[in-house]
């Protein structure tokens, strides 16, 4: 089965909306004749609507970054999936190590936000992955699996969902995941949708590395069998970087 490979800018709190037209400006043309992968970069929510009106039929999609699962109300601060259906947007990360422990957010909330995305047609960049302390007590395998498994409970379209396995200690730390722990990481999350949802779809789900992707590794990265692509932060911030990487160019 072959997958197509999905590179996705995570912006996290960086760029403002004058950057972020300045960027598009300079990317779109590094990377125009890209057409045999998925590029998508997810900007602030106040960066939205522009960046989708500037990338539209274009080869770059827009995702955000977050969503709450309600629909309408007294949530202030949230921004629901009709919001986002409404100005153009139709992917979301959810579960971002970021939300999970700087804004507290459980395995609980992020499974009500996946199930609410992809009931109203969006489609989840579901992140999980162990901190250091986790992976140092041996748990990385029980923690991956219960992410996903309460993740993913009661989602009936398990081929919806894109996941991207993002270790926390090599996120914003230069420090890269080894080749064999990604592939060994990469493995047991197939497996495990596997169990959930059945071969054929364990196949097809999409799953990227996160932590640390830059140009000097992500041509060795995305020669891993099971990595489908990459979630990249901070070298996702410059357009040159970016396009390396998607191009899986080292220099
Ligand atoms: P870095 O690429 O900065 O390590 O961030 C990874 C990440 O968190 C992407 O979501």
């Amino acid at each position: 089965m072959s997958r197509r490979p999905l590179l996705a800018a995570n912006w996290k709190m960086f760029k403002t909306v004058s950057e972020s037209k300045d960027y598009i400006d300079i990317f779109c043309e590094l990377i125009k004749d890209v057409t045999d992968r998925d590029i998508l970069i997810a900007p602030s929510f106040v960066c939205l609507p522009e960046m989708v009106s500037m990338l539209q039929g274009t080869n770059v999609q827009v995702g955000a970054q977050n969503m709450y699962f309600e629909e309408k109300g007294a949530f202030t601060g949230e921004v629901s999936g009709p919001m986002l259906l409404d100005i153009g947007v139709k992917t979301v990360i959810l579960g971002h190590s970021e939300r999970r422990h700087i804004f507290k957010e459980d395995d609980e909330l992020i499974n009500k936000k996946i199930v609410a995305a992809l009931g109203y047609g969006i489609t989840p960049i579901f992140c999980i992955g162990e901190t250091l302390q986790e992976r140092e007590n041996g748990q990385t395998g029980d923690v991956l699996k219960r992410q996903l498994h309460v993740g993913l409970q009661g989602v009936a379209a398990v081929e919806n969902v894109i996941v991207a396995y993002e270790p926390v200690w090599a996120i914003g730390t230069g420090k890269t995941a080894t080749l064999e722990q990604i592939e060994d990481a990469h493995v047991l999350v197939r497996k495990e949708i596997a169990q959930l949802a059945g071969e054929d779809i364990a196949q097809s789900v999409r799953i990227l590395y996160g932590g640390s992707v830059k140009p000097a590794n992500v041509k060795d990265i995305m020669t891993l069998e099971d990595v489908d692509g990459a979630l990249v932060g901070g070298a996702s911030l410059e357009p040159e970087s970016f396009s390396k990487i998607v191009r899986f160019e080292q220099n």
